[in-house]
């Protein structure tokens, strides 16, 4: 039974500050059946949603005393850090309902070598790997998958721990940095990603999108936590969804449930489509961004409900996720100098949202004076929708171009090839 079956208004707190959890404040606030929205920390922009609250989120026991205090019956963590300190832990042992895994089971994002022996253990389809310790190891492991190399570094990284490359001394070298690292197989296609609600047995997919890692346009330059997203995928072979919940998300959630360690949450399926199917790149814990941004607006399910539903084990009762037949795109305006140094602190003046495209704030926040101003080094997301997805990106663009930001800059190419 949801809360909402059972008539109880949904109290929700999301855990975090960025874009995404932005994002989901926003579409958890349009579930009719959500009477209160508490955020925290939040933005700014968050602030025209619900509460912010300041607190250290990955502090398990500030986390789980903060949602008994506004009164929550459903906390959901946007970030991997918590998850992985053990905040759903403490929320659910405080007799709160919580939407994102335990922190063992959010070792499918925290630990690379884990998330491979799982993945080898379940049979899913993923590049080969070994795990490697030494220059010796790494060596030998080059040469069994050759060129491009793939190297992981096992631990959170905040997107830096990985690298691929043709050189051999550059591959080596970054190996050499961490106690244990992951040598992967090369893979080759485009790249998708699927997010996946689950309650640890039940499973509904969102519908797939793509993100743009790289910083620069035609995707040069070094890789960033993502400039862009849309979604849905065009070309996309039709089936593909049910291919990867038939092989992969059933026997990855079935062999974590055989761990005594079950997957309840997100699980984000990082996907190749190679010549020979869809296979897994990586695994996160986490909603990601910012395929979030462009995914959410395009939901018709209620959010909260399905969340709830999710985080209490009763997935079942929810019918498949629909989605709008519509089109959405968005794009990332980042600070001057991001992702190596971001300028912080430029002034940012916002034109008003409307039906079709409306802002995320993912780095920013008010100086002493009131005024919004850029804080980090994703800044804002611009989000639009549209009959077609060259209706949402030429929305986007214009709305981009009202955006008083002069520290801002962004990819002028998302979406544009697919179009
Ligand atoms: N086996 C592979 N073959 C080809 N490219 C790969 C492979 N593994 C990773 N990559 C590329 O490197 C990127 C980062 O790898 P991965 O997703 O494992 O790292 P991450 O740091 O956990 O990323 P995220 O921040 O998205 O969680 C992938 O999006 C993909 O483009
Ligand atoms: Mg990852």
């Amino acid at each position: 039974m949801s809360a909402a079956q059972t008539g109880i208004p949904l109290t929700v707190l999301v855990i975090g500050s960025g874009g995404r959890e932005h994002a989901l404040a926003l579409a958890i606030s349009h579930d009719p059946t959500v009477a209160a929205v508490h955020i925290a920390p939040g933005n700014p922009g968050t602030t025209a949603i619900g509460t912010n609250h300041p607190v250290d989120i990955c502090d398990p026991d500030a986390v789980a005393a903060l949602a008994i205090q506004i009164g929550a019956n459903l906390v959901v963590v946007g970030p991997e850090a918590p998850l992985v300190a053990g905040v759903a832990d403490a929320v659910r042992a405080a007799g709160i309902a919580c939407f994102g895994p335990s922190a063992a089971a959010a070792q499918l994002e925290g630990s690379k070598a884990f998330a491979k022996q799982v993945m080898a253990e379940a049979g899913v389809p993923t590049a080969g790997h070994r795990v490697c310790h030494d220059q010796q190891e790494l060596a030998a492991a080059f040469d069994e998958f050759g060129a491009p190399y793939v190297v992981k570094h096992d631990g959170l990284a905040a997107g830096k721990g990985v690298l691929v490359t043709n050189d051999r001394d550059a591959a080596l070298a970054h190996g050499a940095g961490a106690d244990q690292v992951v040598v992967e197989e090369y893979l080759d296609g485009p790249e998708a990603s699927l997010f996946v609600i689950t309650d640890g047995i039940n499973a509904l997919a969102l519908q797939p999108a793509q993100d743009f890692k790289r910083v620069g346009d035609g995707d040069e330059g070094p890789n960033t936590g993502g400039m862009g997203a849309y979604s849905p995928l065009p070309w996309l072979v039709p089936g593909t969804v049910d291919e990867v919940m038939t092989s992969v998300v059933a026997p990855t959630l079935a062999r974590m449930r055989d761990l005594g360690t079950p997957f309840a949450g997100l699980l984000y399926v990082g996907l190749a489509i190679t010549s020979r199917g869809p296979k897994v790149v990586e695994f996160n814990a986490r909603f990601g961004d910012p395929e979030t941004e462009a995914l959410l607006p395009l939901l018709r399910s209620p959010l909260g409900q399905v969340l709830y539903a999710a985080a209490t084990g009763e997935l079942a009762k929810i019918g498949p996720l629909e989605f709008d037949d519509q089109a959405a795109v968005c794009v990332v305006l980042a600070a001057e100098g991001y992702p190596a140094s971001p300028r912080k602190g430029g002034r940012i003046v916002l034109p008003a949202d409307d039906d079709q495209v409306h802002v995320i704030h993912a780095g920013t926040a008010f100086d002493e004076n009131g005024h919004l101003i850029a804080n980090g080094g994703r800044v804002l997301v611009v989000v639009g929708t549209g009959p077609r997805l060259a209706d949402a990106r030429t929305a986007v663009y214009g709305r981009i171009a009202e955006i008083d930001f002069p520290d801002g800059f962004c990819r002028s190419d998302i979406a544009a090839q697919v179009i």
